[in-house]
């Protein structure tokens, strides 16, 4: 049994959705901790009534970014996890804790990156004029929103677009992109090569949604 810790900031809509899959389609895993650094994120409500283990780091009680990093690895590393989801984990995590859990750590970035790396994705992908947005799950090296990419959910920008019907596309995607992911490293179908992601046969033969697109 895989264990997994996810970490949110706010709403947490991504990560209800990956513990729901966990416990649906039992996956061999289980969500042993959700930490948010948000006391009041609405997500760790959810969570708690989900009956999943809460847990918060506040920042704010950090002197520096590497004492929050260090404090929130050691509460991370405490679950023993093989995989440490971000799921709209809004503080930026430096190299000390990136390292720790290299090729265990992933994140959901909401455009088709590399565009658009930070934030504000949505509002700048419709400045920009592209015709395709959508999101990207990756490892997380120390670079942001800059890791070996895993998967992608392509949502095309519709000319009535503003940033807000944008946004619920791309959300929409995201949850069915993140909870396929995870259930693919979860059951081994995810491998990280130097800086390329390989993706089993079966994972990509399993998962036939045509605006999921794999890395390879
Ligand atoms: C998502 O759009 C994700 O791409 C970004 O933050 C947002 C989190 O939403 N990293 P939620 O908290 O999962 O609802």
């Amino acid at each position: 049994m895989k264990s997994l810790v996810i970490l949110i900031s706010g709403r947490g809509s991504n990560m209800l959705n990956i513990a729901r899959a966990c416990a649906e389609q039992q996956w061999p895993a289980r969500v042993s901790a959700v930490i948010s650094n948000e006391p009041e994120a609405a997500g760790l409500a959810a969570a708690r009534d989900m009956g999943l283990a809460i847990e918060v780091v506040e920042h704010r009680g950090y002197a520096t970014r590497e004492a929050f990093d260090s404090a929130l690895a050691g509460r991370v590393e405490a679950h023993a996890p093989d995989l440490v989801v971000l799921a709209g984990f809004m503080r930026v995590l430096g190299p000390g804790f990136v390292d720790r859990f290299a090729g265990r750590l992933i994140n959901i970035h909401p455009s088709l990156l590399p565009s658009f790396p930070g934030l504000r994705t949505h509002a700048r992908a419709l400045d920009a004029g592209v015709r395709v947005h959508g999101a990207t799950v990756h490892f997380v090296t120390p670079e942001l929103d800059a890791g070996p990419i895993i998967a992608q959910a392509v949502v095309p920008v519709r000319s009535d677009d503003d940033e807000a019907s944008l946004a619920t596309r791309v959300q929409a995607s995201e949850h069915v992109l993140y909870p396929a992911v995870v259930a693919g490293i979860v059951r081994d179908q995810v491998s990280l090569e130097g800086a390329r992601v390989r993706l089993s046969p079966q994972m990509r033969a399993a998962f036939g949604v045509s605006d999921i697109v794999y890395a390879d």
